[in-house]
């Protein structure tokens, strides 16, 4: 059997294990898969311990260590490398760590695959300018949208995002206030969330048949999603599709084999 595990501080609420315990036993994949909380300033000795005590073969990484295992692997793939943290770590057996980031190709796939959502030619609006939003980023634009906008409360950290990915394509950051005309689809990466709010955004922000999408999930609508019904979205959509796929993702990674996520994403709207 090879050990897994998703590591985070907190980590008690995490679907990841149940997520990961599903395309085992679909796929027959021997393996076992659980939660670890580790200490805020104990990653490093963590990382260590996992490797060479409880033998894993790889992690997930979650809130709020993505960026500072991002800094501590030598090797990453491309997308991990832009995205400037990393959420899926395997542990070579040299002793080595390589990460990736599936987070972005996760919510690609839940938009496009899942949710039908056209992103070619189609106007984003991208908000929030931290660790998630920057994930996603790159994902997104391999998708040729007609351009990108990132609002954030912060409007200078929007503004560098943007500087940084303006050579894959068309980019734009400012503050919520600097938002301009209509947008297609409306991708949710603040923490607003969590505190129940919804960032200020301006009225007509939707283009007729808009779709907007928060990466945030929980039991009942989240603000976001309940200010995107009031302004009539023609879709909502929140994050439990693309935390299964950034599973499946780490789990190709790993495994070589695909799962079907489907299936594990009706069950897991079932429990909730
Ligand atoms: P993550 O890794 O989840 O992206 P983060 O790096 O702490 O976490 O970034 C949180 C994002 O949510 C930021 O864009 C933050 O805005 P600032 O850069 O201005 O701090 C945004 N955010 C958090 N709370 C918010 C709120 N109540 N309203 C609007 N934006 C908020």
């Amino acid at each position: 059997t090879d050990k897994y595990a998703v590591i985070g501080n907190p980590i008690h609420h995490s679907k990841s294990p149940l997520i990961h315990a599903e395309f085992a036993r679909q796929t027959g994949e021997d393996i076992e898969y659980s939660a670890i909380e580790v200490p805020l300033d104990g990653l490093q000795n963590s990382l260590q311990q996992l490797r060479d005590v409880l033998k894993l073969k790889g992690i997930n990484v979650t809130v709020p260590f993505k960026e500072q295992v991002w800094k501590i692997t030598q090797q990453k793939s491309a997308r991990a490398e832009l995205a400037g943290a990393v959420n899926t770590v395997v542990f070579n057996n040299d002793g080595s760590l390589f990460g990736d980031n599936t987070d972005g190709i996760g919510l690609c796939r839940d938009l496009v695959i899942n949710h039908q959502v056209e992103l070619a030619g189609k106007r984003i609006l991208l908000l929030g300018a931290g660790g998630a939003s920057r994930g996603v980023i790159a994902p997104l634009l391999e998708y040729q949208p007609l351009g990108i906008f990132i609002a954030n409360r912060t409007a200078s950290k929007s503004s560098h995002l943007a500087e940084l990915f303006a050579h894959l394509g068309n980019v734009h950051g400012g503050g919520f206030h600097d938002i301009a005309g209509e947008f297609d689809v409306v991708i949710n990466a603040t923490a607003a969330s969590l505190q129940g709010e919804v960032p200020p955004l301006p009225d007509k922000v939707l283009a007729s048949g808009a779709c907007c999408y928060d990466m945030m999930y929980s039991d009942t609508d989240t603000a976001f999603i309940q200010w995107a019904k009031a302004q009539k979205a023609e879709k909502t959509i929140d994050g439990l599709g693309m935390l299964v796929e950034q599973a499946a993702e780490a789990f190709y990674l790993w495994r070589g084999v695909r799962p079907q996520t489907a299936s594990v994403i009706s069950l897991l709207h079932n429990k909730t």
